[in-house]
């Protein structure tokens, strides 16, 4: 971590309080010209510092940006973000993951206020303007490619675990949208490198539509997606939201290292919004009309079809259909 980073974080732990020049220089091993230096710096990102002589520095206000110091202020992880690449504006964050996956360390994260060229998943557009969380995470597991698709469901079930935790109703719909009362949310966008039996990293991008407003979506998702600041009336601090979702994303990944698949699948079919409602589902080949009604230990939809047939879908669009 950079001594910046260093400086910003021990004021974030002592927020409200003072901290001596003289006891971060020799806690940092740096002279204090170096740490007012510093202080300077994280002033122009837009920290409001005072400072008194002889009593040393104090954080009054921090700007509402992701930066590393900012999230790794108090961040209980053991794997996930102990590296952060941030942006003021990229343009994807998945980009810039799979570029840079082969030379970092598992649980790397890419976070960014802005991307301009939002991936979504089936090739699509994510629009991500300033106000979101639009962030990668670089996992490195042992599994076989083909069970790849679960480190999405596991994805899924943090994303919905921590806004839940937020005091909103949060559910999945198959593969891996997470609705608020209905409308979108949160989409998640998982991408892999892989041999025949190995997998050298998957990139797992999330983007939640937090302190957006819902106004200014485009007209086709316009009815179908929400905000976190909607649903909550409010914004949200998404410092401690990102932080939140790493630490249930860390601890979640390591109880899949130990323990394997089977929890976080029932937890993600006791969150499913799609088990039980009548849908309709496109594939690049087809379109299928059913009722859900499970999803295997794989994470494939399991459709009974209008008439009595049993399909197993292990990749499409899913469209929640009223019932008659
Ligand atoms: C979807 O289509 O539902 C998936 C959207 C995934 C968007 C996120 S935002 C962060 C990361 N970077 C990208 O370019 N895409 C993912």
């Amino acid at each position: 971590m950079k001594i910046k980073d260093k400086v910003l974080e021990r004021l974030i732990k002592k927020k409200g309080m003072r901290v001596s020049g003289e006891q971060l220089a020799s806690e940092l091993s740096v002279s204090r010209t170096a740490i007012w230096k510093h202080i300077n710096v994280l002033r122009e990102e837009g920290y409001m510092i005072d400072s008194s002589t002889n009593l040393g520095y104090s954080l009054i206000e921090t700007p509402d940006t992701l930066t590393p110091g900012e999230i790794k202020a108090g961040l209980k992880t053991e794997i996930i973000g102990k590296d952060i690449r941030y942006f003021k504006e990229t343009e994807s964050t998945n980009i810039i993951a799979c570029e840079i996956a082969e030379k970092v360390d598992e649980g790397t994260l890419v976070i960014a206020e802005s991307q301009t060229q939002g991936r979504g998943r089936l090739g699509r557009k994510w629009i991500s303007p300033e106000g979101g969380i639009w962030l990668s995470v670089i996992l490195k597991p042992k599994i076989l490619p083909l069970h790849a698709p679960r480190i999405t469901f596991l994805a899924g079930v943090s994303v919905s675990r921590t806004i839940r935790s937020f005091g909103l109703p949060a559910k999945i719909k198959w593969p891996n949208d997470i609705l608020i009362n209905g409308k979108k949310v949160c989409g998640i966008l998982t991408e892999i490198r892989a041999e025949t039996d190995l997998i050298d990293y998957i990139v797992v991008g999330v983007g939640i539509d937090a302190n957006v407003d819902t106004e200014s979506f485009p007209d086709e998702i316009k009815d179908s997606s929400t905000s976190l600041k909607k649903e909550k009336g409010d914004k949200i601090n998404r410092v401690d939201f990102v932080r939140k979702l790493l630490e249930e994303f860390d601890g979640l990944y390591l109880k899949f290292r130990k323990e394997g698949f089977k929890s976080i699948l029932e937890e993600w079919r006791n969150m499913s919004a799609t088990i039980g409602e009548w849908v309709k589902i496109s594939t690049q080949t087809r379109t299928i009309y059913g009722e859900a009604i499970g999803v295997d230990n794989e994470g494939a939809l399991i459709l009974e079809t209008g008439d009595g047939q049993i399909e197993k879908i292990v990749a499409g669009s899913c469209e929640h259909l009223r019932r008659t």
